[in-house]
Protein backbone atom coordinates (compact mmCIF):
# COMPACT_ATOMS: atom_id res chain seq x y z
CA UNK A 1 0.00 0.00 0.00
CA UNK A 2 1.36 3.25 -0.90
CA UNK A 3 1.61 6.03 1.79
CA UNK A 4 -0.67 8.57 1.21
CA UNK A 5 0.65 12.06 2.01
CA UNK A 6 -2.40 13.78 3.55
CA UNK A 7 -1.96 17.44 2.91
CA UNK A 8 -5.07 18.28 5.09
CA UNK A 9 -3.19 17.02 8.22
CA UNK A 10 -0.08 18.84 6.69
CA UNK A 11 -1.54 22.09 6.82
CA UNK A 12 -3.26 21.86 9.90
CA UNK A 13 0.06 21.36 11.50
CA UNK A 14 1.98 23.95 10.09
CA UNK A 15 -1.29 26.56 10.87
CA UNK A 16 -1.22 25.25 14.22
CA UNK A 17 2.88 25.92 14.44
CA UNK A 18 2.63 29.22 13.01
CA UNK A 19 -0.57 30.03 15.73
CA UNK A 20 1.83 28.83 18.31
CA UNK A 21 4.74 31.18 17.03
CA UNK A 22 2.09 34.29 17.02
CA UNK A 23 1.14 33.54 20.98
CA UNK A 24 4.63 34.22 21.44
CA UNK A 25 4.92 37.19 19.47
CA UNK A 26 2.17 38.88 21.35
CA UNK A 27 3.91 37.33 24.38
CA UNK A 28 7.42 38.90 23.85
CA UNK A 29 5.27 42.59 22.14
CA UNK A 30 6.12 42.09 18.57
CA UNK A 31 4.85 42.44 15.47
CA UNK A 32 1.84 40.53 14.78
CA UNK A 33 2.02 39.43 11.02
CA UNK A 34 -0.36 41.51 8.87
CA UNK A 35 -1.76 40.29 5.52
CA UNK A 36 -3.52 42.65 3.36
CA UNK A 37 -6.02 40.82 0.01
CA UNK A 38 -7.11 42.83 -2.77
CA UNK A 39 -9.70 40.89 -5.13
CA UNK A 40 -11.35 42.20 -7.81
CA UNK A 41 -14.73 41.76 -9.36
CA UNK A 42 -16.89 39.10 -8.04
CA UNK A 43 -15.33 35.73 -9.37
CA UNK A 44 -17.02 32.75 -7.11
CA UNK A 45 -13.76 31.14 -7.10
CA UNK A 46 -11.82 33.97 -5.72
CA UNK A 47 -14.37 34.97 -3.49
CA UNK A 48 -14.08 31.62 -1.88
CA UNK A 49 -10.11 31.73 -2.09
CA UNK A 50 -9.86 35.02 -0.71
CA UNK A 51 -12.23 34.19 2.13
CA UNK A 52 -10.58 30.83 3.23
CA UNK A 53 -7.17 32.99 3.15
CA UNK A 54 -9.07 35.53 5.55
CA UNK A 55 -10.18 32.89 7.90
CA UNK A 56 -6.79 31.35 7.77
CA UNK A 57 -5.49 34.43 9.01
CA UNK A 58 -8.13 34.83 11.88
CA UNK A 59 -7.55 31.33 13.00
CA UNK A 60 -3.48 31.68 13.50
CA UNK A 61 -4.21 35.31 15.09
CA UNK A 62 -2.87 36.84 12.10
CA UNK A 63 -4.59 40.86 11.71
CA UNK A 64 -5.76 40.66 7.89
CA UNK A 65 -7.33 43.42 5.51
CA UNK A 66 -9.45 42.56 2.58
CA UNK A 67 -9.59 45.32 0.04
CA UNK A 68 -12.56 45.20 -2.63
CA UNK A 69 -12.97 46.79 -6.18
CA UNK A 70 -15.60 46.52 -8.55
CA UNK A 71 -15.13 44.47 -11.28
CA UNK A 72 -14.60 47.75 -14.03
CA UNK A 73 -11.85 49.72 -11.39
CA UNK A 74 -9.35 50.92 -13.83
CA UNK A 75 -6.14 50.09 -13.74
CA UNK A 76 -4.36 52.71 -12.32
CA UNK A 77 -6.76 52.91 -9.97
CA UNK A 78 -5.76 49.12 -8.61
CA UNK A 79 -2.06 50.23 -8.85
CA UNK A 80 -2.46 52.78 -6.53
CA UNK A 81 -4.29 50.77 -4.08
CA UNK A 82 -1.22 48.11 -4.86
CA UNK A 83 1.07 51.73 -3.85
CA UNK A 84 -0.69 52.41 -1.00
CA UNK A 85 -0.77 48.83 0.40
CA UNK A 86 3.21 48.60 -0.48
CA UNK A 87 3.42 51.87 1.68
CA UNK A 88 1.11 51.12 4.61
CA UNK A 89 3.95 49.97 7.67
CA UNK A 90 1.19 47.78 9.34
CA UNK A 91 0.78 45.49 6.04
CA UNK A 92 3.63 42.66 6.34
CA UNK A 93 2.00 40.87 3.06
CA UNK A 94 -0.03 42.03 0.13
CA UNK A 95 -1.26 39.73 -2.39
CA UNK A 96 -3.48 40.70 -5.44
CA UNK A 97 -5.87 37.50 -6.24
CA UNK A 98 -5.95 36.39 -9.77
CA UNK A 99 -7.37 36.48 -12.58
CA UNK A 100 -7.65 40.20 -13.06
CA UNK A 101 -10.61 41.29 -15.17
CA UNK A 102 -9.23 41.75 -19.03
CA UNK A 103 -8.83 45.30 -18.87
CA UNK A 104 -5.93 44.97 -16.00
CA UNK A 105 -2.31 44.26 -17.10
CA UNK A 106 -1.37 41.31 -14.77
CA UNK A 107 2.21 42.09 -14.91
CA UNK A 108 1.81 45.63 -14.59
CA UNK A 109 -0.01 44.90 -11.13
CA UNK A 110 2.43 42.31 -10.49
CA UNK A 111 5.49 44.15 -11.44
CA UNK A 112 4.03 47.26 -8.62
CA UNK A 113 3.93 44.77 -5.52
CA UNK A 114 7.09 45.41 -3.38
CA UNK A 115 9.43 42.53 -3.61
CA UNK A 116 9.65 42.72 0.23
CA UNK A 117 6.03 42.33 0.66
CA UNK A 118 4.85 39.66 -2.28
CA UNK A 119 4.08 36.72 0.34
CA UNK A 120 2.68 35.38 -3.08
CA UNK A 121 5.96 35.14 -4.40
CA UNK A 122 4.90 36.15 -8.18
CA UNK A 123 7.35 38.89 -8.31
CA UNK A 124 10.24 39.12 -10.69
CA UNK A 125 12.56 39.81 -7.94
CA UNK A 126 10.99 36.69 -5.91
CA UNK A 127 11.04 33.80 -8.82
CA UNK A 128 15.05 35.29 -9.48
CA UNK A 129 15.77 35.11 -5.59
CA UNK A 130 13.95 31.60 -5.95
CA UNK A 131 16.03 30.36 -8.92
CA UNK A 132 18.94 31.64 -7.40
CA UNK A 133 18.31 30.00 -4.05
CA UNK A 134 18.24 32.83 -1.76
CA UNK A 135 16.21 33.91 0.99
CA UNK A 136 12.45 34.30 -0.60
CA UNK A 137 9.21 33.99 -0.82
CA UNK A 138 8.57 31.31 -2.48
CA UNK A 139 4.96 30.73 -4.24
CA UNK A 140 2.16 29.02 -2.28
CA UNK A 141 1.79 25.94 -4.49
CA UNK A 142 5.63 24.64 -5.10
CA UNK A 143 5.98 25.78 -1.55
CA UNK A 144 3.40 23.57 -0.09
CA UNK A 145 5.12 20.70 -2.47
CA UNK A 146 8.40 20.87 -1.42
CA UNK A 147 6.79 20.73 2.92
CA UNK A 148 5.10 17.75 2.16
CA UNK A 149 8.24 16.30 0.13
CA UNK A 150 10.27 17.32 3.50
CA UNK A 151 7.80 16.23 5.98
CA UNK A 152 7.17 12.83 4.72
CA UNK A 153 10.97 12.35 4.23
CA UNK A 154 10.79 11.66 0.60
CA UNK A 155 14.39 11.08 -1.02
CA UNK A 156 14.92 13.18 -3.80
CA UNK A 157 19.24 13.27 -4.29
CA UNK A 158 20.11 11.79 -7.33
CA UNK A 159 16.29 11.19 -8.41
CA UNK A 160 14.89 11.53 -11.89
CA UNK A 161 11.80 13.75 -11.52
CA UNK A 162 9.51 14.24 -14.06
CA UNK A 163 7.21 17.57 -13.94
CA UNK A 164 4.49 17.70 -16.32
CA UNK A 165 2.94 20.79 -16.94
CA UNK A 166 5.22 23.96 -17.34
CA UNK A 167 3.21 27.07 -15.55
CA UNK A 168 4.91 30.07 -14.25
CA UNK A 169 3.13 29.15 -10.88
CA UNK A 170 3.68 25.62 -10.45
CA UNK A 171 5.58 23.56 -12.80
CA UNK A 172 8.44 25.96 -13.84
CA UNK A 173 9.44 26.58 -10.29
CA UNK A 174 8.79 23.56 -9.29
CA UNK A 175 11.34 22.00 -12.09
CA UNK A 176 14.08 24.62 -10.72
CA UNK A 177 13.48 23.48 -7.05
CA UNK A 178 13.88 20.28 -7.83
CA UNK A 179 17.07 20.22 -9.30
CA UNK A 180 18.46 22.85 -7.11
CA UNK A 181 21.80 21.92 -4.83
CA UNK A 182 19.26 21.54 -1.87
CA UNK A 183 17.02 19.23 -0.15
CA UNK A 184 13.87 18.22 -1.37
CA UNK A 185 15.77 18.66 -4.32
CA UNK A 186 19.47 17.27 -5.87
CA UNK A 187 16.96 15.61 -8.05
CA UNK A 188 17.78 15.04 -12.63
CA UNK A 189 14.44 16.87 -13.40
CA UNK A 190 12.87 16.83 -16.50
CA UNK A 191 10.39 19.68 -17.36
CA UNK A 192 7.19 18.36 -19.64
CA UNK A 193 4.49 19.85 -21.17
CA UNK A 194 1.95 20.04 -24.03
CA UNK A 195 4.54 19.49 -26.91
CA UNK A 196 6.37 17.10 -25.18
CA UNK A 197 7.30 14.27 -27.45
CA UNK A 198 6.93 10.57 -25.88
CA UNK A 199 5.67 12.04 -22.34
CA UNK A 200 4.33 8.52 -21.47
CA UNK A 201 7.73 6.91 -21.86
CA UNK A 202 9.12 9.98 -20.17
CA UNK A 203 6.80 9.73 -17.25
CA UNK A 204 7.41 6.13 -16.87
CA UNK A 205 10.96 6.74 -16.25
CA UNK A 206 10.43 8.83 -13.11
CA UNK A 207 10.92 8.03 -9.69
CA UNK A 208 9.20 11.59 -8.69
CA UNK A 209 6.55 12.14 -10.52
CA UNK A 210 4.73 16.16 -10.44
CA UNK A 211 1.66 16.50 -12.53
CA UNK A 212 0.36 19.77 -13.04
CA UNK A 213 -1.15 19.88 -16.48
CA UNK A 214 -4.86 20.97 -15.51
CA UNK A 215 -6.35 17.61 -17.28
CA UNK A 216 -8.62 15.26 -15.24
CA UNK A 217 -6.99 12.25 -14.53
CA UNK A 218 -4.16 12.94 -17.69
CA UNK A 219 -1.87 10.35 -15.73
CA UNK A 220 -2.79 6.60 -15.75
CA UNK A 221 -1.16 3.58 -14.64
CA UNK A 222 0.84 2.68 -17.47
CA UNK A 223 2.59 6.00 -17.28
CA UNK A 224 3.90 5.75 -13.62
CA UNK A 225 7.00 3.25 -12.55
CA UNK A 226 6.16 0.54 -10.14
CA UNK A 227 7.17 2.51 -6.53
CA UNK A 228 7.19 6.29 -7.86
CA UNK A 229 6.08 9.29 -5.75
CA UNK A 230 3.40 10.92 -7.51
CA UNK A 231 1.97 14.68 -6.25
CA UNK A 232 -1.11 15.62 -7.84
CA UNK A 233 -1.58 19.46 -8.28
CA UNK A 234 -4.67 19.27 -10.59
CA UNK A 235 -8.34 19.81 -9.50
CA UNK A 236 -10.92 19.61 -11.43
CA UNK A 237 -15.11 19.47 -10.62
CA UNK A 238 -17.05 16.34 -11.91
CA UNK A 239 -20.51 16.00 -11.81
CA UNK A 240 -21.86 12.75 -10.03
CA UNK A 241 -25.38 12.64 -9.11
CA UNK A 242 -24.56 10.14 -6.73
CA UNK A 243 -23.27 12.87 -4.85
CA UNK A 244 -24.83 15.02 -1.93
CA UNK A 245 -23.66 18.32 -3.34
CA UNK A 246 -23.50 16.43 -6.92
CA UNK A 247 -20.28 17.03 -8.23
CA UNK A 248 -17.01 15.11 -6.64
CA UNK A 249 -13.06 16.88 -6.82
CA UNK A 250 -10.87 14.62 -9.26
CA UNK A 251 -7.43 15.30 -9.99
CA UNK A 252 -4.42 15.02 -12.96
CA UNK A 253 -3.67 11.71 -11.75
CA UNK A 254 -6.43 8.43 -11.87
CA UNK A 255 -5.83 8.23 -8.16
CA UNK A 256 -6.57 4.34 -7.95
CA UNK A 257 -5.09 3.01 -10.35
CA UNK A 258 -1.67 4.88 -9.96
CA UNK A 259 -1.51 4.42 -6.28
CA UNK A 260 -1.29 0.97 -6.24
CA UNK A 261 2.04 1.73 -8.34
CA UNK A 262 3.39 4.51 -6.78
CA UNK A 263 5.22 4.33 -3.29
CA UNK A 264 3.34 7.54 -2.10
CA UNK A 265 1.14 9.84 -3.47
CA UNK A 266 -0.97 12.90 -2.96
CA UNK A 267 -5.31 12.66 -2.77
CA UNK A 268 -7.38 15.10 -4.48
CA UNK A 269 -8.75 16.47 -2.57
CA UNK A 270 -6.53 16.51 0.99
CA UNK A 271 -3.01 16.24 -1.08
CA UNK A 272 -1.89 19.65 -2.45
CA UNK A 273 -4.37 22.15 -2.27
CA UNK A 274 -4.82 22.58 1.57
CA UNK A 275 -1.25 23.04 1.71
CA UNK A 276 -1.16 26.37 -0.13
CA UNK A 277 -3.71 28.57 2.44
CA UNK A 278 -0.14 27.54 4.81
CA UNK A 279 2.23 28.54 2.48
CA UNK A 280 1.02 31.87 2.18
CA UNK A 281 0.38 32.39 5.92
CA UNK A 282 4.17 31.16 6.43
CA UNK A 283 5.48 33.61 3.95
CA UNK A 284 3.47 36.34 5.39
CA UNK A 285 5.07 35.36 8.91
CA UNK A 286 8.40 35.52 7.22
CA UNK A 287 8.11 39.09 6.41
CA UNK A 288 6.36 40.15 9.67
CA UNK A 289 9.55 38.77 11.53
CA UNK A 290 11.88 40.04 8.34
CA UNK A 291 13.47 36.92 7.94
CA UNK A 292 13.54 37.37 4.36
CA UNK A 293 14.37 40.95 3.57
N1 LIG B 1 -5.32 32.63 -7.97
C1 LIG B 1 -5.14 31.29 -7.93
N2 LIG B 1 -4.12 30.97 -7.13
C2 LIG B 1 -3.63 32.12 -6.64
C3 LIG B 1 -2.58 32.44 -5.73
O1 LIG B 1 -1.85 31.59 -5.23
N3 LIG B 1 -2.40 33.76 -5.47
C4 LIG B 1 -3.16 34.72 -6.04
N4 LIG B 1 -2.89 35.98 -5.73
N5 LIG B 1 -4.14 34.47 -6.88
C5 LIG B 1 -4.38 33.17 -7.17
Amino acid sequence: MPTIIDGKKTSADIKNEIAARVKEIKAEGGKIPHLAAVLVGNDGASQTYVGAKVKACEFVGFESTLVRLEDNVSEEELLKTVEDINENPDIDGLIVQLPLPKHISVEKVTAKIKPEKDVDGFTPANVGRMALNWPTYVAATPYGIVELLKRYEIETSGKHCVVIGRSHIVGSPMSILMARNDYPGNSTVTLTHSRTKNLKEIAKTADILIVAIGKPEFVTADMVKEGAVVVDVGIHRIEDASKKNGFRLIGDVKFDEVSEKSSAITPVPGGVGPMTIASLLYNTLLSAENKVY
